[in-house]
């Protein structure tokens, strides 16, 4: 079914996890396995959105056509292709488990195993969300996901200001059945004015239609306060 308001919007997804190189043939890297991006991707492009995935590695078979993923690998070429794509998008999603670190330097062969121990000098990688954030446009409608074990509710907003989120979408991954590798997963909405959207535990499919309402119900405030101007 199309969407008045979501039809020919432009949609950026940043999903699943990133890979750092440590040599040719090792990386760092996480358990995400981008189910809950695509998920929102292929919910939205249903209802007529233009949607673009900047995708890390991922294992999944998606109903979206080819050309609405651009594969990326690392934290850095994702920083570079959201980039490119956040100039003219209306909303931004950032799912992507992006990981914390990369190598300060990639051994271009493979590293040998020797008796001793094995140092990698590991430094911080790049925040996409955040880097992105420093050129938000008014209009533009920008949703973060937080993973938290402990403060949720305070660390979610942190991250709300910090990256100009307009919402949360927090994961309890606290609780069985919820967060990485599930069918399902239990959120919360966290939104700029501190409030807070409860949902139960459901199929991700099924929470991605939630947040897709959710961003239909932004952009419906977004474009009235611009009017109204
Ligand atoms: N994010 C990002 N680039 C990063 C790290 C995070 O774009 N390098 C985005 C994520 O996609 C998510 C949000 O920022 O939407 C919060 O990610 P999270 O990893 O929970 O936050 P961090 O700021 O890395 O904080 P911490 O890991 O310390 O909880």
């Amino acid at each position: 079914m199309k969407n008045e308001l979501i039809f020919s919007k432009k949609i950026v997804i940043t999903a699943g996890p990133t890979r750092e190189a440590i040599d040719p043939v090792r990386f760092i890297s996480n358990h995400s396995t981008g189910k809950m991006g695509y998920a929102i991707a292929e919910y939205l492009y249903s209802l007529g959105a233009q949607v673009t995935v900047v995708s890390g590695p991922v294992n999944i078979k998606t109903t979206l056509p080819s050309s609405a993923i651009v594969n990326v690998v690392s934290a850095d070429e994702m920083l570079e292709t959201t980039q490119k794509f956040a100039l003219d998008a209306d909303v931004i999603i950032f799912s992507a488990a992006v990981a914390d670190y990369k190598c300060e330097q990639i051994a271009t062969q493979k590293i040998k195993k020797k008796e001793n121990s094995l140092q990698l000098n590991l430094v911080p990688n790049v925040d996409i969300a955040f880097t992105i954030s420093k050129n938000k446009r008014e209009e533009q409608i920008f949703i973060g996901f937080a993973l938290e074990t402990e403060n949720g509710i305070e660390n979610a907003i942190s991250k709300l200001r910090r990256k100009k989120f307009d919402s949360v979408v927090l994961n309890l991954q606290t609780e069985a059945g919820s967060g990485f590798g599930h069918d399902t997963n239990r959120i919360q909405i966290v939104n700029s004015d501190e409030t807070i959207i409860p949902f139960e535990q459901k199929l991700k499919t099924e929470v991605a239609v939630d947040i897709s309402n959710h961003i239909v119900h932004l952009l419906e405030e977004k474009s009235a306060t611009i009017y109204y101007a």
